[in-house]
């Protein structure tokens, strides 16, 4: 694994994404992106305390691109594990790929496709203790715990917990790994609104399913969304 450690850069992912002789869990850290991305074209804002960093996964032939849309979930509860294993605490799942505490975003994912990789851009709120804008709906570790962390841990950890979940979503233990990502599933039970295209509907979230669409119950009957499709928000606060 090689390591490219910057003070501040754009963005890790976009550093990852325009490498030419990317390699298999390449990992870029930064410890200020000036030009981080959210999902949706959403910006990232990326100030010092936080952990910012992307990693490069090769893309396995044998695995379709079905299969690849689980990603997102399997690195989400790589995420949660990693982060628990440094400071156990209550952290939930928000489908698609969001880390949540006290109802607010502890870690955001980005998962991209370039050529024969995924490239896995993870920001996690750690020391930044300041969420400026975001303090409704931002929550860091030090704010809840006050205590300082060592960013790299939390990294190294996560990417540990990364190679874990990845290397049994390979041999086929889907299943168990979305069970445990149920037991976590912050939206279940909630009250949602789902956007999109074609209007908002209203429902209440339930299972994550085993193809990883999100079960929403609109008027007594359950429909399965894809995240491609939709975007989600809560009736007063939007959470995502
Ligand atoms: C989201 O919640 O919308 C996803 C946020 C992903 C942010 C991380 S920070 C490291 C990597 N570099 C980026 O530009 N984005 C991801």
């Amino acid at each position: 694994m090689r390591i490219f450690r910057f003070k501040s850069i754009d963005s890790t992912s976009d550093y990852l994404k325009d490498k030419e002789d990317i390699e298999n869990f390449d990992l870029a850290i930064a410890e200020i992106q000036t030009k981080g991305r959210g999902r949706r074209g959403n910006n990232w804002v990326s100030s010092k305390g936080m952990a910012l960093f992307s990693f490069a996964l090769k893309a396995e032939k044998d695995i379709s691109i079905e299969e690849y849309s689980k990603l997102p979930l399997v690195t989400g509860i790589s995420v949660l594990r990693g982060i628990k294993r440094i400071e156990e605490m209550d952290l939930k799942f928000k489908w698609t790929n969001d880390i949540y505490l006290d109802d607010k975003k502890l870690s955001g994912i980005l998962v991209e496709k370039v050529n024969d990789f995924f490239i896995i851009g993870i920001g996690i709120n750690v020391n930044n203790k300041e969420m400026g804008v975001a303090e409704e709906i931002a929550v860091s570790l030090t704010s809840k715990t006050k205590k300082n962390y060592i960013i790299e841990d939390i990294i190294f950890t996560v990417i540990d917990e990364f190679k874990k979940y990845y290397r049994r979503f390979c041999v086929g233990e889907w299943k168990y790994i979305l069970d445990e990502i149920n037991s976590r599933n912050y939206l279940k039970g909630k009250k949602i609104n789902i956007v999109s295209t074609n209007g908002t509907v209203t429902g209440i979230a339930d299972e994550i399913a085993q193809d990883g669409r999100l079960e929403v119950e609109i008027s007594g009957t359950k429909k399965l969304f894809d995240i491609g499709e939709i975007h989600i928000s809560r009736l007063k606060n939007e959470i995502e």
